[in-house]
């Protein structure tokens, strides 16, 4: 299955090297992160191929695919810069019979995050923003932590983007602040009693 993915990545991005590159940036991250965790490798391949797949598709198609796999609420508490995860994880159910949850919630969730996510998702939410094509300053530092502690890369990641997005005027889900703040607490935590969490 994942010759195929790949393939269908190749085919879908022929005409925007950059995300291909992105896409493969992506895996070679969480490659890294499944060494050191020992993560399944097959699970974070398809993930990461998978992730943005959708990526250039018209409002509609992500419309459509979310309606069918998640209901309207998602349409209602997302932008459609946001839709991509969900649709992306919608077109790996219906193309490949996807079924496997850690894999649906890597691809769900990589765009804002949630509070809570499992240590799958936070590694796709982190591939995706550290990886190496990623140009932006803000991602450097988050580079720099993000094989000492996970947790932290994570809430740096979410307060970046959320002071980003303020900045710009732009629509921030009402999740990602819940997200972030509950990053925040569980680092607090983990410095207050650090035998206690692990990642
Ligand atoms: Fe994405
Ligand atoms: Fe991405």
């Amino acid at each position: 299955m994942i010759e195929k993915i790949k393939k269908d990545v190749q085919t879908t991005f022929a005409e925007d090297p950059e995300r291909l590159t992105h896409t493969y940036g992506v895996l070679s991250t969480a490659l890294k992160f499944q060494q050191k965790y020992h993560l399944d490798r097959d699970k974070l391949t398809i993930a990461a191929l998978l992730h943005d797949i959708t990526k250039n598709e018209e409002k509609k198609f992500h419309t459509r695919l979310i309606k069918r796999h998640y209901g309207k609420k998602i349409i209602k508490d997302y932008t459609e810069p946001l839709f991509h995860g969900f649709s992306a994880a919608a077109y790996a159910k219906e193309t490949y019979g996807i079924k496997d949850p850690d894999i649906l919630g890597m691809i769900e969730n990589h765009v804002v995050g949630k509070p809570a996510m499992t240590l799958y998702e936070k590694v796709l939410y982190i591939s995706d923003y550290i990886e190496p094509n990623r140009p932006y300053e803000a991602c450097k530092e988050v580079r720099d932590i993000a094989f000492d502690s996970l947790d932290e890369a994570v809430y740096q990641a979410m307060d970046n983007s959320i002071r980003l997005f303020e900045e710009k005027g732009g629509f921030i889900p009402e999740i990602a602040y819940r997200a972030r703040a509950y990053y925040e607490n569980r680092i607090k935590n983990k410095k207050e009693a650090p035998w206690i969490n692990s990642e």
